[in-house]
């Protein structure tokens, strides 16, 4: 994903769930002194980064690293954030060789809504590993399951939508079909070397006032419709939400049988707190 403008206004579930893991979970984080470097992998547009984790957590930092694997997102995250201790830079969390310049670097390192997005989950984590400082630690939140990938699956088996999803396993969250992902997770983690202190999936609801809303949010993220023609899209959504109100994760509150409804829409948020050390 990598149109940073579309998804400035259309993320009111990961806003929502970031500061609920901000929030709730940084209190299990040790702060050295007020001179901390810190990381944020997969900052997108800079936003959760910047307006949601810095203003909780300032006083602390005095160094600021975003970083993406989107060109595109460290564009749009540098012209609106950028400043003398904010700086933007290109990374993919699953590249074999993490750059010198930020290995055993940062304090602590943070990442909101990337991990999903991510296949070798082994290599991600140990690049993680390897670019925080010794005793540093992770606040990490990303999907373990979400009804967004059953679409994706179902989608890809009608003849419509096919040719456009064959490869659709690369963009489902890598835990979305596991029996237990938290201890899918704690595995790889205490694999990589972490001390594990938190490693938690929880089950949250994030409320659409009204279907245009959430049809706005899904396309913000939906990786499959650059590729459908836009004369298409109407058609793709009209199956897109037919299945979505199937889901037993999706409650439609109906207001007279029209869109103008709630949906309550259930997924599975990975929590993680883990330190390098102790
Ligand atoms: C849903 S956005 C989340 C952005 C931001 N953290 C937030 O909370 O709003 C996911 C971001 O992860 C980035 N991403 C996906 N795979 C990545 C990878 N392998 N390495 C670094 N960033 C990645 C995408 O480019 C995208 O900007």
């Amino acid at each position: 994903m990598n149109n940073a403008k579309l998804y400035k206004h259309k993320k009111g579930l990961q806003q929502s769930d970031s500061v609920y893991v901000i929030e709730n979970f940084s209190k299990y984080l040790r702060w050295k002194d007020q001179k901390e470097t810190i990381l944020d992998v997969g900052c997108g547009d800079g936003h959760t980064l910047c307006e949601i984790l810095l203003p909780r957590i300032a006083d602390n930092v005095e160094k600021v690293v975003g970083a993406d694997s989107s060109r595109d997102m460290v564009e749009f995250a540098r012209d609106e954030y950028e400043c003398q201790n904010v700086v933007f830079e290109q990374l993919d969390v699953e590249t074999v060789d993490v750059p010198e310049k930020f290995r055993e670097k940062f304090d602590h390192i943070f990442s909101f809504f990337c991990l999903h997005w991510v296949i070798k989950q082994s290599v991600a984590l140990n690049n993680i590993y390897n670019m925080l400082k010794p005793e540093g630690q992770i606040l990490l939140t990303f999907l373990a399951k979400n009804p967004i990938y059953d679409i994706y699956e179902e989608m890809s088996k009608m003849e419509k939508w096919a040719k456009y999803k064959k490869d659709y396993r690369k963009f489902v969250s890598p835990y979305h079909n596991s029996p237990d992902p938290e201890e899918e997770v704690r595995t790889i983690l205490k694999k990589v070397g972490f001390h594990v202190t938190i490693c938690r999936s929880e089950r949250r609801c994030y409320s659409f006032p009204n279907l245009a809303t959430l049809n706005g949010s899904v396309k913000a993220v939906n990786p499959f419709l650059s590729r459908i023609p836009e004369e298409d899209h109407e058609s793709y959504f009209e199956d897109y939400d037919n299945i979505m109100k199937r889901s037993k994760d999706v409650i439609w509150e109906k207001h007279n049988n029209n869109d103008n409804g709630k949906f309550h829409c259930f997924h599975e948020l990975m929590i993680v707190v883990a330190s390098k050390g102790y």
